[in-house]
């Protein structure tokens, strides 16, 4: 790494007036730069409202487009341009659009975590925050929920009454956490509670004390007077768990890094201060159509913590 690269950037980012976010799961040198830290609730809120007219996102292409979306006289950049989300990928505009004729009188939820053009065919956006509130204001019975299977199922728990219908998309990810590397924790740490993302699968989830978002992880492992935590989710959530907690323990089951949020250096952060990396570019009808769906998970969301 070049000498005195965080200097250099901290420099040009005030010089260019830019605004630098990261999400919880990017490296520790990229939480230690940016300007905001959050799940993909807050940052895509903070896209909407920041004063500043470059966006460098640190983080994987929904966040860059939904950014974008809500900011389109903005200029995103993704300083790492291939950074995908395996999962948004497994659910595309066509297959949905199949689906649709199939079930054509569903309310249309996709995660965050999808393709804009997905978006495009949907009624809401939903964040594994935002989804449970979300979720409370619809009245429709019948909801089409893509592309996490996991989360789906997780928020299906809480609507009896609703009828789900799930896309098979899941996050190669969380699904590396088994039930043997969780219970092989509590073993080692028997009295220690288990704090869970919602894209884990549902025998993980049943195996946890809480499930929440990584926000929503990192809030109740510093309200909680616990002083240790058995943690499943990304590790790049460490880097503001002990920052807020410095005192407490923290112990992952399974060590799980998304190769994509990793791709993010303080070297391709610099250079998109440069203008040396493309900013995200989007077809203005299908932004367009996405922009509503993003705009109704605004409208309906509310930060919701909820307990097991
Ligand atoms: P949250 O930060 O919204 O919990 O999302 C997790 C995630 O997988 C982002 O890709
Ligand atoms: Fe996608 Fe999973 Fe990585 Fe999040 S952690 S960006 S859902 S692959």
């Amino acid at each position: 790494m070049r000498k005195n690269l965080f200097d250099d950037i901290l420099k040009l980012k005030k010089e260019k007036n830019a605004i630098i976010l990261a999400h919880l799961y990017q490296p520790a040198e990229i939480q230690a730069i940016a300007d905001y830290i959050g799940d993909s609730y807050y940052l895509s809120k903070i896209a909407r409202d920041c004063e500043e007219e470059l966006i460098i996102f640190c983080g994987v292409k929904f966040m860059g487009e939904s950014a974008k979306i809500l900011s389109p006289e903005k200029t995103v950049i993704l300083p790492s341009a291939s950074a995908g989300c395996p999962m948004a990928d497994m659910a595309t505009a066509s297959d949905l659009e199949e689906m649709i004729k199939e079930y054509p009188d569903a309310f249309k939820v996709c995660y965050i975590n999808s393709s804009y053009e997905v978006k495009a065919l949907c009624d809401v956006s939903v964040t594994s925050s935002s989804a449970l509130a979300i979720l409370k204001n619809v009245p429709n019975k019948q909801i089409l929920f893509l592309p996490d299977r996991n989360l789906g199922s997780y928020i299906a728990e809480f609507f009896p009454d609703k009828e789900f219908i799930f896309w098979q998309g899941f996050c190669p990810t969380h699904e590396r956490i088994t039930t043997e590397d969780v219970l092989k924790a509590k073993e080692k740490h028997p009295t220690v509670k288990v704090l869970t993302h919602p894209e884990c699968n549902k025998e993980v989830r049943d195996l946890s004390d809480y499930i929440g978002s990584t926000s929503g992880i990192i809030d109740y492992a510093t309200k909680c007077e616990d002083d240790e935590f058995i943690i499943c989710t990304e590790e790049g959530i460490l880097y503001e768990l002990e920052k807020r907690n410095p005192n407490k323990k923290f112990y992952f089951p399974e060590k799980i890094l998304c190769p994509n949020m990793k791709k993010t250096s303080l070297e391709n952060v610099y250079d998109a201060l440069c203008g040396k990396i493309d900013e995200v570019i989007l077809d203005d009808e299908i932004s367009k159509k996405a922009l509503t769906s993003l705009e109704n998970m605004h409208k309906l969301g509310e930060m919701v913590l909820c307990e097991k």
